[in-house]
């Protein structure tokens, strides 16, 4: 049977994806892409669109929908994996591709464990990506731990008191997913005294990227959902 495999394609400069990446997704047959809603182009198919051949791959953009409707998202992970499977026992190796790392945060881990299940007999080989973490500490220039110190990564989504407990404990804090809760993150940060030392930074490796240090412009900014802050 063909191999599916999950690649990870960086943060979205097409120049930090790896040489075994950019090999695979030359040769593979069907590049499935995710996107959380329909109207938006996929950051990861923008990513490695020059290396795509459309005369002989296909490329399959699959919505899966921002939401924590658990019956909604598990549908559109049955489907994806479901539309796997079929490529697959057809003989047509398939490359999911995901930004960043496939086993970081990434839709991939949801996928695999229903394939893990349903389809045992699939090989799925992963290819690791440079994750957002380390491509934003990159563009700011700034260490994310040194020594004996310790980091905590927190889908801010999880909640204010999380983060604050994360703050006290650990010398560094990155925050992912900041948007929705980006004003009482910034007020969090104010009132424990760790505005002067936090990094903004937006789209990471691509056109847009924008990083920013001086906290009264990160106060004036709108976000997007491609953003983090990092909090040493
Ligand atoms: C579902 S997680 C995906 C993480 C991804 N798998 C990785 O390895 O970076 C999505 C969150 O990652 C962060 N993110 C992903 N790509 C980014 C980028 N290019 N620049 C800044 N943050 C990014 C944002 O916080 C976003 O809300």
């Amino acid at each position: 049977m063909a191999i599916l495999y999950a690649i990870g394609v960086g943060p979205g400069d097409p120049e930090l994806l790896t040489r075994k990446a950019e090999k695979i997704l030359r040769n593979v047959d069907v590049i499935l892409a995710p996107v959380s809603n329909p109207a938006d182009a996929s950051v990861a198919l923008t990513t490695i669109a020059e290396l795509i051949d459309e005369t002989r791959q296909e490329v399959v953009v699959h919505q899966f929908p921002m939401t924590s409707d658990r019956t909604a998202l598990e549908a559109a992970w049955q489907k994806a994996a479901a539309m796997i499977a079929a490529h697959l026992e057809e003989g047509r190796s398939v490359a999911f591709i995901t930004i960043g790392d496939p086993l970081f945060y990434s839709t991939f881990i949801y996928l695999m464990r229903i394939l893990r299940e349903q389809w045992p007999q699939i090989a799925i080989e992963i290819v690791p990506g440079i994750s957002s973490i380390n491509a934003a500490a990159s563009l700011a220039s700034i260490s994310l731990v040194e020594a004996e110190e310790k980091m905590a990564v927190i889908p801010a989504t999880a909640g204010i008191a999380k983060i604050a407990a994360a703050l006290a404990q650990f010398e560094t804090v990155v925050l992912l997913k900041v948007k929705p809760l980006f004003s009482d993150i910034l007020e969090l940060l104010k009132q424990t005294g760790r505005d002067k030392s936090t990094v903004f930074v937006e789209r990471a490796g691509s056109a847009r990227q924008l990083v920013l240090t001086d906290f009264k412009e990160i106060e004036l900014h709108s976000p997007d959902y491609l953003s983090l802050l990092i909090i040493k």
